[in-house]
């Protein structure tokens, strides 16, 4: 796994995920910028996926990591921000695809919905999975 800062950030039905998967970002010797919830508190999941859309549009981070209780609401938001690629994830291969085809910048995961070593995996494979390029390039240009 390459060194770099990972930004992350969730609402409170990701909360849980959150603080384990930064932990487990952490143990991998990474630099982690967490952007909250800091409890259970009820929040709205837009104002965390913009925050995350924000510092890595301000190169405070390559790559991010968002978490809600489906993945759904969250990825939703995160992908109106047009420097986002964000991929809801539930397994490895989905998520070395979301590197290899999409050059996807944030993981997200569904912190209700998924096992914490399952989401650790896809994490690591998120990591450490390059984009491709080529004609995946020319169909992401066509997004933007
Ligand atoms: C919050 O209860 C929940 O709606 C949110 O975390 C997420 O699942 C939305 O898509």
């Amino acid at each position: 796994m390459s060194k770099e800062n990972i930004v992350l950030a969730a609402d409170h039905g990701g909360y849980d995920l959150k603080v384990i998967l930064k932990d487990f970002l952490l143990n991998q010797g990474l630099d982690v910028l967490d952007l909250g919830c800091h409890d259970l508190k009820s929040v709205d999941y837009p104002d965390y996926a913009r925050a995350l859309a924000a510092a890595i549009k301000e190169n405070k981070a390559s790559r991010g990591v968002l978490v809600c209780g489906s993945g759904i609401g969250i990825s939703i938001a995160a992908n109106r921000h047009p420097h986002i690629r964000a991929a809801l994830i539930h397994d490895r291969l989905s998520a070395e695809l979301s590197r290899q085809h999409n050059d996807a910048n944030v993981i997200v995961f569904g912190g209700r919905l998924i096992g914490t070593d399952v989401a650790k995996d896809c994490l690591k494979a998120f990591l450490n999975t390059e984009f491709e390029g080529g004609r995946h390039q020319r169909r992401i240009d066509k997004m933007s």
